[in-house]
């Protein structure tokens, strides 16, 4: 059964699971899921925000602009055969989701589902949103991640529901 926890309760879990396989985007009311390696969870405007980042290039970039929602699934260490698919394979080509043998179920309080096979995840409904400005970057980074461009938007989801699988 999923059950409600606290916002801040699966966040060593979250960001440890960022330093590994990383974690899986699910936008677009059908659902497509996509890796994020980056990403942080904090209070902003005096709500719970989930930060995520999205390049233009991506299938899922369309989804996300065209419905402002979206939920973060934590996966296990079991699934990185299913995240690295996820992250080098694109929704426009394939369906990931029958490919990774994943079960989309509705989100509790948005339209974007979430991945049943990941225990943790969160729903986010997005407040702000704002360019990766090369100009304002630090010039090594620009380098290192933005040689052909293809800048990151940047996506502030006010968390509304955090989520675990409990037996
Ligand atoms: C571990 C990992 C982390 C990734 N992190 C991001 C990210 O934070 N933002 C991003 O735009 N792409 C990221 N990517 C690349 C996308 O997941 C990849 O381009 C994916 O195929 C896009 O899927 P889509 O076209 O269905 O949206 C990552 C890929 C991997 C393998």
């Amino acid at each position: 059964m999923r059950k409600k926890i606290g916002v801040f309760d699966a966040f060593s879990e979250t960001m440890e699971q960022f330093g590994k396989n990383g974690c899986l985007l699910v936008v677009g009311e059908q659902g497509n899921p996509m890796a994020i390696g980056w990403g942080t969870i904090g209070i902003i405007w005096g709500k719970p925000v989930f930060i995520v980042l999205v390049r233009p290039s991506r299938y899922s970039f369309g989804l996300i602009e065209n419905f402002p929602q979206f939920s973060v699934n934590v996966p296990a260490e079991s699934l990185k055969k299913e995240v690295t698919l996820c992250g080098t394979r694109s929704g426009r080509d394939i369906d990931k989701v029958e490919k990774c043998n994943f079960t989309l179920e509705k989100g509790k309080m948005i339209s974007v589902p979430y991945i049943k096979e990941c225990s943790i995840h969160y729903e986010c409904k997005i407040i702000h949103k704002n360019n990766v400005i090369n100009t304002a970057l630090d010039i090594d980074i620009v380098k290192e991640y933005y040689p052909e461009g293809d800048l990151h938007t940047v996506y502030f989801g006010e968390i509304v529901g955090v989520y675990r699988e409990e037996v």
